[in-house]
Formats: structure tokens, C-alpha cells, sequence
């Protein structure tokens, strides 16, 4: 037992200095109960307040995507890197390494693979195993205008109520069908029906119009999810216009991991994302760490001046 009589008179109860409360400064994540934000400060840099999630999920409807192939020996290496790790309960068992610190994000619907209907999803994961496998959040697809609409909302909308008794955070991901248009209008849509259903934060896709909007009419952080493989530095220009327009982070699966470095593009993602870097800078951040030369910008070729046809006769 600890010593009652020297506690009594050296404690110092400051007396003077009024209790202290923290402000839990994620957008609209202050009435989260203490777990569900202790969980959220393991995805989202308490310093910064944003995030590169690392998505490697594709394989629960894709198989083995290109770049996914081993995961250990090509997103293993990435992780230092990653603020969070999205992906399937399957990989992150029979993978990844259990001494890995930061976020996990589980991905937890699922069921059609792509030789089907994909808004026609199930949750597949318990809270239980997510517990288990202490994860800091769970994703689930949500096909706002897709043909199984209501059950993959209500899918959402289950794991919220799971999530909200044991305090894990459910990430809303808006999955646009082929046929409907990304443009601001949809987005705005999609993520505010996420957010007003209980996700704590909502994944979505870049517009190159009025993304702006998209951010400011929900009311919790929204990531950006990098779609198909681009340039890198025309990925980097994405992140950056996101970020700017007020994303709270990226979570980037193929624009990293197809990328001809992995390693040098995801540190030149957290160079945009965390530190506003201009991603011109950030380009050649990736070109150096990739130990690729810096092309001289291609000089604007004169146009061959046309020679005469020599005159007949
Ligand atoms: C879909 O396969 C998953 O939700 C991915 O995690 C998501 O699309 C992000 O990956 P990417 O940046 O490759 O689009």
C-alpha cells in the first residue's frame, strides 16, 4: 500500500488553476463518446488533424489487384509511412504485422465480387471481431442511387448502432455505380446522407468543380479515396486540391501502390497532406526519393519553317 501519510502533505492540488478541458478539435467529432475519439486520434495526426490511410482493401471484390498481389512484400514496407491501414480482417490476420501502432480501419461489408451486382453488399464483419482485432474504425460501402440503395444504407446504419454501444467510429464510403456522375451535386448528396445517418467520418471521390462545397456541407472530416491510377504527379495535384478545399486527408490505395516507387509516392503524399506541401515541390520530393533524374522542362520546338516546292518546267 502506498505510503497514506507522506501523500497527504506533499500533494499540490493547484489550487489556483482551473480544471482543464480539451476540446476534441476533429469537425463535428466532440460529442463522441471517449473511445470513439481515442479511436479517431489513431486514424487522424492529432498534430494536424488529417490523415493518410493506406488502402489496400480492393481484394474483398477485386482478388488480386495489381500491386496487391503480396502484401507483405509490397505494403508490408509501406506502413511506417501510413497514418492508418485500411483493409480486410483476412489480410490484416494472416499479414500484417501485430507489432504495427497506428490505425487500423476494417473494412466490414461486402459479399459480391466484381462479376456481380456490387451495391448488393451484406455486412461482414461483427463489432465483436473488430473489437477483437482492435481496430479504430470500420468501413462500410454506402451506394447512395445504386440499385440496393436502402440495404447498403441500412447496412451503414447497423454498424452505427453496433459501433455507438462499443465506441468504434464507422467510416461511410460512398461508392459511385458506373452509371451515376461524380460531379459536386452527387458527392453532396452521398456524403451528407453518411453523415446525418451517424458515420463519424465519410470517405468520397475528388471533383474538379465545387469539391469545396461537398466539404463544407458535412459536417465530419471527409478523405478522399484516390481512384484509379493517375501520374503521380497529377495524384499529387489531387491531394493537394482536396486538402485545400478543405479534406481532411486522402485514403489512397492504387495511386501508392501501382505507383513505379510505392515508397517515395506515399512520403510525397504526406508531405501535401500533413505539411500543405505544393505539389510541384512534392513531385520532385517523389522524383529524388525514387532516384529518378529531374527532367530539364521540354523546350517548345520551333516549327520547321516549309521549303518551297521547287518549281516545274
Ligand atoms: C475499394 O476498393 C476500396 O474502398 C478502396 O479502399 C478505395 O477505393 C480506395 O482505394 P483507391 O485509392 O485505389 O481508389
Amino acid at each position: 500500500m502506498a505510503d497514506q501519510e507522506q501523500n497527504t502533505t506533499s500533494r499540490d492540488y493547484h489550487l489556483e488553476i482551473p480544471f482543464r478541458n480539451q476540446p476534441f478539435g476533429l469537425k463535428g467529432c466532440n460529442a463522441l463518446d471517449w473511445g470513439m475519439q481515442n479511436r479517431l486520434s489513431r486514424i487522424f495526426s492529432p498534430q494536424t488533424g488529417r490523415t493518410v490511410m493506406l488502402a489496400v482493401d480492393h481484394g474483398y471484390f477485386l482478388g488480386p489487384t495489381s500491386g496487391l498481389e503480396r502484401i507483405d512484400v509490397n505494403i508490408v514496407p509501406l506502413l511506417p509511412f501510413a497514418d492508418t491501414l485500411m483493409c480486410t480482417r483476412g489480410v490484416l490476420r494472416s499479414t500484417i504485422p501485430p507489432t504495427f501502432g497506428q490505425g487500423v480501419v476494417l473494412r466490414a461489408s461486402g459479399g459480391p465480387s466484381i462479376l456481380k451486382e456490387l451495391s448488393n453488399e451484406e455486412v461482414a464483419l461483427s463489432m465483436e471481431d473488430a473489437l477483437r482485432l482492435n481496430a479504430a474504425a470500420v468501413a462500410v460501402q454506402v451506394f447512395v442511387g445504386g440499385e440496393f440503395e436502402t440495404k447498403s444504407i441500412h447496412n451503414m446504419t447497423r454498424l452505427v448502432d453496433a459501433g455507438l454501444r462499443y465506441g468504434v467510429p464507422v467510416l461511410g464510403v460512398t461508392a459511385v455505380g458506373k452509371e451515376l456522375v461524380r460531379d459536386a451535386q452527387y458527392l453532396r448528396l452521398a456524403t451528407r446522407i453518411c453523415a446525418e445517418l451517424g458515420a463519424a467520418y465519410v470517405k468520397t471521390y475528388f471533383c474538379e468543380e465545387g469539391f469545396e462545397t461537398v466539404t463544407a456541407s458535412c459536417p465530419v472530416p471527409i478523405v478522399i479515396a484516390g481512384g484509379k491510377k493517375l501520374p503521380e504527379e497529377e495524384a499529387l495535384n489531387m491531394a493537394h486540391a482536396a486538402v485545400q478545399q478543405g479534406a481532411a486527408g486522402v485514403d489512397m490505395g492504387r495511386n501508392i501502390f501501382q505507383s513505379q516507387a510505392p515508397l517515395a509516392m506515399i512520403q510525397a503524399v504526406r508531405a501535401v497532406v500533413h505539411d500543405h506541401m505544393k505539389p510541384k515541390q512534392a513531385f520532385e520530393m517523389f522524383q529524388d526519393l525514387a532516384g529518378i533524374s529531374r527532367k530539364a522542362p521540354a523546350k517548345p520546338r520551333s516549327t520547321p519553317k516549309k521549303v518551297p516546292a521547287p518549281r516545274k518546267g
